[in-house]
């Protein structure tokens, strides 16, 4: 191999540049230049200097990072170098969340004191309720989680020291240990049912169920499939790199904003339906196709470009998204307990067509983790608006995760992008009068 070097030459002006290349852990897993070396090329001395344009950053590396692997190419998925096929059969959610936000997975020690502490702050204060109360009945639970982890920040105003790893660690178990509790108080709210309060003794997706689901019994006993499914649901969906909310989680923690209002930010980014508003689209679409004869009318539609197949496609995954092939499985299991979702022989049916289409097989879109977990989150009871916020519960150890790598990274800055500036040149101010005379005439 030649130099790690980059050698690009201006035709405007002739002249040569050397470019340094710099590698992640491999080549493979990732060759930059820097877009700031991109500067020095320039038509004259009172030249900005060369930029990179990028819209959508469909090419450009905002950070280095040590959180999350993808390579979209064959279908891979790790956190901190563990599969995530590994991770999803052995490990729980809260485990995998320790791991992406300390690098390592936990000893039992580590383990029972992160459990302990995430167990011991799900409480919220209760003028959180007050706030829940102004929401109207019919109000999305998105919409609620959005607004009250954005109102946490109110309740906790040393948040802001965010160069402290201290106090920086105590809004992580926060934020893990809440986010819970407030997208379970949104659901009662838009359901009319009185909150349901956390318990202790059951586990984070066991708790989550208990104050989703529980009426009148004293202990709520979660189903231990439905609970476990729930859990592999949140290990899969627990990080993903730069997407467009950690985008957003890092953009907006860049000014040094506190975690919660930065947090509110990447739920509001997830909320939309190319992201993780998609699975919420999902059903919608399923159910607007109604029945499996009507799939191929259906693709039809999709290949003239008149609707989009949801749950299909993704920026990075050219392969089948990895986490769609493990909750395939995961949906047998609590199909089991629930009864088939009559859902999935329509969905089953637009992959199977889908996938030997040359519109999709072209253009390489696969299923992603969208298009399979609502079938199961509604098998397992939960209305379609709260697939979005059952994503943002585990993403929050990613995001936060992705903000402290941001916080600890010297390269990094407030977040600005630049612009080519594309609008009219310097122009003088026309007054009202004038403009008015101009139009009359
Ligand atoms: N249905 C039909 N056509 C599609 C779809 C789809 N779901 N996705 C992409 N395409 C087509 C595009 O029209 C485009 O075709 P063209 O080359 O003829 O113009 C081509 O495939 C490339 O697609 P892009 O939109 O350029 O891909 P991009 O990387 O910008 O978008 C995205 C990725 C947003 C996920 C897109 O595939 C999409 O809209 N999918 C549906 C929504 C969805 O499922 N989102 C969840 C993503 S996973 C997540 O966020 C958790």
């Amino acid at each position: 191999m030649g130099k790690d070097t980059l050698t690009v030459t201006d035709n405007r002006t002739g002249k040569s540049y050397e470019i340094p290349i710099s590698y992640g852990t491999y080549p493979t897993y990732g060759a930059a230049i820097k877009a700031a070396d991109l500067k020095q090329i320039k038509v004259s001395d009172d030249d900005f200097g060369l930029m990179s344009y990028d819209p959508s950053f469909g090419n450009t590396a905002s950070c280095r990072s040590t959180i999350t692997h993808i390579d979209g190419e064959r279908g891979i998925l790790r956190y901190r170098g563990y599969p995530i096929e590994q991770l999803a059969e052995q490990s729980t959610y809260l485990e995998t969340g320790y791991l992406i936000l300390h690098g390592e997975l936990p000893t039992r020690s580590q383990l029972d004191a992160w459990m302990w502490e995430i167990t011991h702050h799900t409480m919220i204060h209760e003028s959180i309720k007050k706030f829940l109360d102004g929401f109207h009945y019919d109000a999305h639970p998105m919409g609620m989680l959005i607004g009250t982890v954005g109102a946490l920040s109110t309740f906790y105003p040393e948040a802001k020291d965010i160069h402290d790893p201290a106090v920086r660690r105590k809004q992580v178990i926060r934020l893990m240990a809440k986010m819970p509790t407030l997208a379970a108080f949104a659901y009662r709210h838009s359901r009319g049912l009185p909150y349901a309060y956390p318990d202790n003794d059951l586990s984070y997706t066991g708790n989550l169920l208990n104050m989703l689901f529980k009426t009148t019994e004293l202990k709520y006993a979660p189903n231990p499939v439905l609970e476990r499914a729930l859990d592999v649901l949140f290990i899969l969906h627990a990080d993903h790199e730069q997407n467009c909310s950690t985008n957003a989680m890092r953009g907006i923690g860049s000014s040094h904003a506190d975690p919660y209002s930065a947090l509110a930010g990447a739920a509001a980014a997830l909320y939309g339906p190319l992201h993780g508003g998609a699975n919420e689209q999902v059903l919608r679409m399923l159910n607007e196709i109604g029945s499996k004869d009507r799939v191929p009318a259906y693709i039809e539609r999709v290949k003239k470009g008149e609707v989009l197949l949801m749950g299909f496609g993704h920026r990075v995954y050219k392969n089948y998204d990895p986490r769609a092939q493990i909750i395939k499985q995961v949906a047998d299991e609590v199909f089991e307990v629930t009864g088939v979702n009559p859902l999935l022989e329509i969905a089953l049916e637009l992959e199977r067509i889908a996938l030997q289409d040359d519109y999709f097989v072209s253009r390489r879109l696969y299923p992603n983790v969208d298009f399979y977990s609502g079938i199961i989150y509604q098998a397992m009871g939960f209305p379609v608006e709260m697939f979005p916020v059952l994503f943002a519960i585990p993403r929050t150890s990613g995001w936060l995760a992705q903000w402290e790598e941001m916080l600890e990274d010297k390269e990094q800055r407030i977040s600005r992008p630049r612009q080519v500036y594309a609008g009219p040149d310097r122009r003088d101010y026309v007054p009202m009068a004038a403009r008015e005379a101009g139009k009359a005439a």
